[in-house]
């Protein structure tokens, strides 16, 4: 049966790993390491980066305002809540940026307006509709946020959108601010969204991963119609942290022809960027992260590493070097096969005769027991405990 190509339609990456990604408890990033992530965001290719929120503090104001002046590539945006101070400390951040954007946002939910704003659902539209046109008097380019989006009532939704895009938001961005939403209402959300607003808007997904579903959620947001999706390195942001930039990116690139989504992320900086956030953010990645965990392409038993062995595809569905690592790591131990223990004394220079590799193996599968993990050392203290080997 062939299968239909489909259109590809390009999908753009806004980065708020310095804002909601700084908002990982316990993170804090100083100017420079801000500004070093940031020159690296630009390496990797994102379209929008989210460089901070400027009323938070005199610090956080100069940090996105650095990064305004000397990073060069992406849109810089600084976000501020729907209010006079916030929006204008956000224009003065982002002022001396190539393409700046002011990213405002009021919370929608029913709980949210009631209890945490205390405003009514008229009043709510009101503020939402002045932040979005003071925010205009300062640039071209802004995003209006409907926080807590998920929980909030869709007919609300779009009323509230509706406005504000009158009102000059050309992005508008739904959060699942409390990673409560799941893949299919997220769809069918974004399509509902996009049958009601202009064509020109630009519909945003921000998901967060309370339930580990903040990349499928924000997959099956661009399946209904969003073209913008924010997310953050690692996947690091508040509570459980925020869609991971690298597995959103690399689900595009490898199932293309599935999704028909491409991005412009040059993937080959993705393990730079991983390292680079995990060493100034102090966040370590848990090893079997998908794309930028240690195990990612580590491959452990027999079965797989003779399968590597013959073909990479087998086992691999992405090229470790694509995404800027090494080649896949067969690791050595209990559950290796021969295929893998005769590559890997190979690898190390050793050419030991078929008939003694039965030996070498029993004695190998010994040590992996009593061991654990089997490095090259003690492969080299295996074969060189033999003197008939040259
Ligand atoms: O999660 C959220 O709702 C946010 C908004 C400020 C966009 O981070
Ligand atoms: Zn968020």
């Amino acid at each position: 049966m062939t299968q239909q190509t489909p259109t590809i339609q390009p999908i753009r990456i806004f980065d708020t790993t310095l804002r909601d990604g700084e908002q990982s408890p316990g993170v804090a990033l100083n100017h420079t390491q801000k500004l070093e992530i940031a020159h690296q965001l630009a390496r990797l290719g994102v379209d929008v980066i989210e460089a901070g929120f400027p009323i938070a503090s005199p610090g956080d104001l100069e940090g996105v305002s650095r990064i305004a002046r000397e990073v060069r590539g992406p849109i810089i945006a600084g976000l501020a809540r729907a209010g006079r101070a916030d929006i204008e400390a956000a224009a003065k951040a982002v002022e001396l940026a190539e393409r700046p954007r002011i990213h405002t946002f009021i919370a929608t939910s029913p709980i949210h307006m009631s209890k945490k704003l205390q405003m009514e659902p008229d009043a709510v539209v009101e503020r939402a509709v002045e932040a979005v046109r003071l925010a205009r008097t300062f640039v071209d380019d802004v995003e209006f946020s409907a926080e807590d989006a998920t929980r909030s009532e869709w007919p609300f939704l779009a009323r509230i959108f509706k406005a504000t895009v009158e009102a000059g938001a050309t992005t508008i961005n739904v959060p699942d601010t409390v990673g409560y939403t799941t893949p299919e209402e997220m769809r069918a959300l974004f399509a509902f969204l996009k049958g009601e607003l202009p064509e020109h808007v630009i519909l945003s997904a921000h998901c967060h991963d309370d339930l580990g579903m903040a990349v499928a959620n924000s997959i099956a947001a661009a399946q209904g119609g969003a073209r913008q999706i924010e997310c953050t390195i690692n996947g690091i942001g508040e509570r459980a942290g925020n869609a991971a930039l690298e597995e959103i990116v690399m689900a595009f690139h490898t199932r293309k022809d599935h999704y028909g989504f491409e991005t412009a992320i040059r993937t080959r900086e993705i393990y730079r960027a991983s390292r680079m956030v995990s060493r100034l953010s102090g966040m370590p990645v848990q090893p079997n992260k998908g794309v930028v965990g240690d195990n990612a392409f580590a491959h452990e038993s027999g079965i797989h590493q003779d399968g590597v062995i013959k073909a990479r595809e087998t086992y691999e569905i992405m090229n470790a070097e694509l995404v800027g690592r090494e080649a896949a790591v067969l690791v050595m131990g209990k559950h290796s096969g021969r295929a893998a223990f005769r590559k890997a004394l190979t690898d190390l220079g050793y050419d030991v005769p078929e008939d003694r590799i039965k030996e070498m193996f029993a004695r190998f599968k010994d040590l992996a027991d009593r061991k654990g993990q089997i490095y090259a050392d003690d492969l080299r203290a295996l074969v060189d405990s033999r003197t008939d080997i040259p």
